[in-house]
């Protein structure tokens, strides 16, 4: 029962109308021979339902999916280690080497295991507690249904329940039907047909101070640095921002243990900082739009130097040519940076391209450069995100604050276009600012009002 449920009851029951009008007195009155309605109850019933939607946060439940996830990812690492140590050589000294790692390892799941054991005692508690509040709202209800004389209660479950069949029906009606997405499967892949997920979805060490940054790992990492994963938020107005924090396993990303901060600027903005969310780590280097100026910016993690390579002079850029929806501007998002198999590209809009989406592959050398490009019809402002897979470009466009919809895709290995994709992502938070795909395990990133949420592309 919603409290809105419990308004239309209040509002349809009056006990009396009452009318005055020039001076004449109009009076009903309305003779009720059941007793009166006890609305103290209704009250009371709202008044718990309210506390039980406060105690059973969703951050409550994401605690624990977080330990839980890291705790796999612990325990995966632990695997790993044992059988590199099984297949290393006699050497004694590196043998010790290896087994303090693991001693390290295991403290490290011990500690989670720890927190987990907290965190579920809580739990425990807070269900028991909440399972009784429930109990005792049912019995609440089911003694108002006796004083439901216009059965709106009935009705309104009826009605539910007749919501549920119709969202069921529409389920099977897109089971069943034939996919409009038949796109040539590439990459050993076969055809994107579906979004699911969301996999992952948690805030991260800012909580919700900030909503644009971006996230994910390095497409093409150096050995050894395959599991890390960096963070970077648009610190200053949602604009700009001057550092890269990474972390060195998933677990430590969403547990925030031992973070490393490398800075591009001391200050911020400045030249070469970073200017909106949609950038990408290829190589150990960070690409991205340049502080105010239609330049493509790489930054090498190792020497942490900036070189740059210029688009066409009319590209847009500072919100000339953003993604957007009708409702909404994703301020700064001129250019949106994505990875696939191949590498790295940059998709943007000019004004000689009518403000419609253009995409250039970057090469990814020092310093970068820009390789073949492609004009697609496709209106900028009319997009929300875009990502590649496969040398395919997909855009994406806002139905709902539930819902994005994959509604397009360019092949940039037959210039053809589509705009009958319908592909949707289920949302946790109404936006989207950032959103690329991982050819390594094929999981969409997506930087969402502040969260960090994984998708898996299935593929068929
Ligand atoms: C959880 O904590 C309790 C004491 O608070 C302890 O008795 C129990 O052994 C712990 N369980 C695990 C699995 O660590
Ligand atoms: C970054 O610098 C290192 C060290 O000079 C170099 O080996 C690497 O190729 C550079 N990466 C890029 C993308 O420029």
């Amino acid at each position: 029962m919603s409290p809105n449920q419990i308004f239309i009851l209040l509002i349809i029951i009056p006990p009396a109308f009452f009318q005055s009008a020039r001076g004449k007195d109009c009076v009903c009155d309305l003779k009720n021979s059941e007793p009166a309605f006890p609305d103290h109850k209704l009250t009371k019933v709202e008044a718990t339902a309210k506390q039980c939607i406060r105690t059973i946060t969703s951050e409550k439940m994401m605690e624990m999916d977080i330990l839980v996830l890291g705790l796999q990812q612990r325990i995966t690492q632990l695997d790993e280690n044992m059988a590199k140590l099984e297949n290393e050589d006699n050497s004694k000294l590196y043998g010790a080497v290896s087994m303090r790692i693991i001693d390290l390892e295991i403290a490290e799941i011990q500690n989670l295991l720890d927190k987990l054991n907290a965190t579920t005692k809580g739990y425990n508690h807070l269900s028991i507690q909440t399972a009784d509040q429930l109990e005792d709202m049912k019995d609440t209800m089911e003694d108002l249904e006796k004083f439901d004389n216009m059965q709106v209660v009935k009705k309104d479950r009826e009605n539910q329940r007749y919501k549920k069949q119709l969202e069921e029906c529409k389920d099977e009606l897109e089971a069943t039907l034939p996919p409009p997405t038949v796109l040539p499967g590439r990459c050993g892949l076969g055809r994107l047909v579906k979004v699911a997920g969301p996999r992952t979805y948690s805030l991260t060490v800012y909580s919700t101070s900030y909503t644009y940054g971006a996230w994910g790992r390095d497409v093409n990492p150096a050995p050894g640095d395959e599991n890390k994963y960096w963070l970077v938020v648009l610190y200053t107005s949602n604009v700009y921002g001057n550092f890269i924090r990474q972390y060195s396993t998933l677990s430590t990303f969403l547990l925030n243990i031992g973070p490393i901060d490398t800075y591009i600027a001391g200050s911020n903005p400045t030249t070469n900082t970073i200017q909106g969310p949609n950038m990408v780590m290829y190589a150990n280097a960070l690409y991205y739009n340049c502080y105010n100026s239609y330049s493509v910016c790489q930054f090498n993690m190792t020497t942490k130097s900036v070189n740059t390579v210029a688009l066409p002079s009319d590209t847009g850029y500072s919100s000339k040519f953003p993604f957007a929806h009708l409702g909404h501007t994703y301020g700064y998002t001129d250019m949106d940076f994505v990875t696939e198999e191949s590498g790295v590209y940059v998709i943007y809009a000019t004004t000689s391209n009518f403000g419609n989406v253009v995409i250039s592959k970057v090469e990814t050398s020092t310093p970068p450069v820009l390789g073949q490009t492609w004009s697609t019809s496709l209106h900028k402002r009319t997009v929300t995100n875009t990502f590649m897979v496969c040398g395919v470009l997909y855009a994406t466009r806002y139905l709902d604050k539930e819902t994005e919809e994959i509604f397009y895709s360019y092949d940039t290995k037959t210039n053809k276009e589509r705009y009958d994709l319908r592909i949707h992502i289920k949302k946790m938070q109404a936006n989207i600012q950032f959103l690329n795909y991982d050819p390594r395990d094929h999981l969409l990133y997506a930087y969402s009002d502040a969260y960090i949420v994984t998708y898996e592309l299935v593929f068929q």
